[in-house]
């Protein structure tokens, strides 16, 4: 597997385009959990410099911090708290314009404007959640959204 991103620039759909081949390369032949989801975590915060990439992960009844890049965050959420709970109890994908117009956001850092959440699925049960934030409002849209339900899906969990 090639270990160098490939970084381009273009259209939001350009940009995933190029990168999705690359992150099916990166995760190709292996199955540690935590290995692909840290090199994930990399390749979107390398090819797009959002604020904070990561995952959390479902453990005892909570979402459980796991690979991430980015400032130091919470390490623990509860179901239906945050953006990230609200993603886990609706198991669907939440973009978040304005953090501080959605009611419970929890607030890592003040520097994190805008945010989208893409739940990870093991067949119909939700077993973790893809967290992106970003320091500028409104970073998120539909495209964001069906491009990254497409790669957390890439990911066998
Ligand atoms: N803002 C998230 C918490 C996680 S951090 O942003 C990394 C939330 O409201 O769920």
């Amino acid at each position: 597997m090639a270990e160098d991103l490939q970084i381009i620039t273009g259209s939001k759909q350009e940009v995933y385009e190029s990168l999705i081949p690359q992150i099916r390369g990166l995760l190709e032949g292996e199955n540690d959990l935590i290995a692909n989801l840290a090199n994930v975590s990399a390749a979107l915060k390398e090819q797009f410099g959002w604020f904070w990439v990561g995952f959390y992960l479902i453990k005892d009844a909570e979402l459980v911090l796991g690979p991430f890049q980015g400032p130091v965050a919470c390490t623990r959420i509860r179901k239906g708290r945050g953006v990230c709970g609200n993603a886990w109890e609706q198991a669907k994908t939440l973009i978040v314009p304005d953090v501080e117009k959605f009611p419970g956001h929890i607030a890592c850092s003040s520097l994190s404007k805008s945010e989208i959440v893409v739940p990870l699925f093991r067949g119909d049960e939700v077993v973790g959640v893809l967290d992106v934030d970003s320091s500028s409002y409104d970073s998120f849209d539909d495209t964001d959204q069906q491009y990254l339900e497409e790669i957390v899906k890439l990911v066998q969990i």
